[in-house]
């Protein structure tokens, strides 16, 4: 009995303190959103991010997409993927990294391009990527240029069917 009594009380005491702390968590949001709104920019701030259309963070802003495949581009991308990839991911498994199959499809092209480009910017500063890190707990590191990363998205695509 006794043990109950001080169970409820003291789940009475994290009660107030989330009620607090969520108190002072949307006083902060108030005063966010007002900040926004002096600076004329107030939409943009405050809507979710939404990940299916995010195109993640670095140097690709859009990417020019064939309506065909160009099979130089995946035959390159292959390579590339075995040759440096493939140390830290399948196609199919989980590995060091996620499995890629299925990526073209879950993520656009500017996003695929910039994890592959600039990884640790986008583990600092991307939702989705951030949680990958949270998830698989090791930096994907790898240095790539546009027309490498370009290459393994061709790669990607002609793995999914697209
Ligand atoms: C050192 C290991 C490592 C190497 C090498 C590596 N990756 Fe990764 N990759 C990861 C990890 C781990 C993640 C999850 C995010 C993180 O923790 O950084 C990831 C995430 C990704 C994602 C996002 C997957 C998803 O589900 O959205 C893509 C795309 C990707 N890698 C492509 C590549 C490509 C292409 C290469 C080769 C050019 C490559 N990676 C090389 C470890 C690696």
């Amino acid at each position: 009995m006794r043990t109950r009594t001080r169970n409820n009380a003291a789940g009475f005491k994290l009660g107030a303190i989330l009620a607090l702390s969520m108190g002072i968590f949307i006083a902060g949001c108030g005063k966010k959103e007002e900040a926004a709104d002096n600076a004329k920019a107030p939409a943009a701030e405050s809507k979710p991010v939404d990940e299916a259309a995010s195109k993640g963070v670095g140097p690709i802003q859009s990417v020019a997409i064939g309506a065909d495949l160009d099979p130089a581009m995946v035959a390159k991308g292959e390579k590339i993927f075995s040759g440096t990839c493939s140390a830290c991911h399948k196609m199919d498994t989980r590995y060091v990294g996620p499995a890629l199959a299925g990526v073209s499809k879950r993520r656009t092209p500017e996003w695929i391009m910039n994890m592959i480009m600039n990884p640790a910017g986008m583990t600092q500063s991307d939702p989705t990527a951030k949680a990958l890190l949270g998830e698989y707990m090791t930096q994907m590191s790898v240095i790539a240029t546009e027309e490498e990363a370009r290459a393994v998205l061709e790669y990607f695509r002609k793995h999914d069917g697209i």
